[in-house]
């Protein structure tokens, strides 16, 4: 596949099958999220992999903490934000929400369990930086992540980022023995996607060019 239909067709995945990854495919996307460029080249990503019953353990510890603290999605801000991202915010949910509905299940609640579950994806990944770093330095680590977005389109596997899994950094580190010095950034669920699924096969909207860029000639 080459990398403009992998940019473009590239979309988040919330329904997997039961269908496991190779090793030999795991390792080799990781390989292309290592060719991301990062300031001095000091490649300040690290990433946790897990899968099967070590998986299965960190989803049930994230469950439960899910029910006994119920953090809510949203953007993750004191401040209010500009209404133009409430507003794209707003659409995303739209987007999703037929598909949802089909399920029988609340948004939030779909969103949040998913969000815990790793929607079910055979492979969980938690992605680190070390706390020293400065937050510019979170740039690198994005760079990184979406190489390795890319890269498992490129290999036909699926992703989706979740950044509400973060909000749970405490169990993580403990389920997975994080040193301290890691701040937990992201999470990613990897894996086949059930391309039958309605949840599957919408698509986002983008903001369009006159929104994001400004020429100044
Ligand atoms: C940093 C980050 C955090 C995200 N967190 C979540 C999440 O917690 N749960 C979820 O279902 N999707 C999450 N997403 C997926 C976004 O909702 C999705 O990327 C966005 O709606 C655009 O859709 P697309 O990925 O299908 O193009 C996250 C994406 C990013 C980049």
């Amino acid at each position: 596949m080459d990398l403009l239909a992998a940019m473009k067709e590239r979309r988040s995945a919330r329904t997997f099958l039961d269908r496991p990854v190779a090793r030999k495919d795991i390792e080799e996307i990781f390989t292309y999220a290592g060719l991301a460029p990062s300031a001095i080249n000091m490649q300040p990503w690290e990433f946790v992999i897990t899968y099967g019953e070590e998986k299965d353990r960190l989803v049930r510890r994230l469950l439960k903490a899910r029910k006994e603290r119920q953090v809510a999605c949203g953007p993750g801000t004191t401040d209010p934000l500009p209404e133009k991202y409430v507003d794209r915010s707003r659409r995303a949910a739209q987007d999703m929400q037929p598909a949802v509905e089909q399920l029988g299940v609340a948004f939030n609640r779909f969103v949040e369990e998913g969000s815990c579950s790793f929607y079910g994806a055979p492979i969980a990944i938690i992605v680190t930086i070390d706390r020293r770093f400065p937050a510019i330095r979170y740039l690198d680590v994005g760079l990184s992540v979406a190489y390795l977005l890319l890269a498992a389109e490129a290999k036909g596997l699926a992703t989706c980022p979740i950044g509400l899994i973060t909000a749970y950094g405490a169990d993580i580190a403990d389920a997975l023995s994080i040193g301290e010095n890691k701040e937990i950034v992201l999470g990613i669920a990897l894996g086949y996607a059930d391309e039958t699924a309605p949840i599957n096969q919408f698509k986002t909207a983008r903001a369009g060019q006159g929104e994001i860029l400004r020429w100044y000639e």
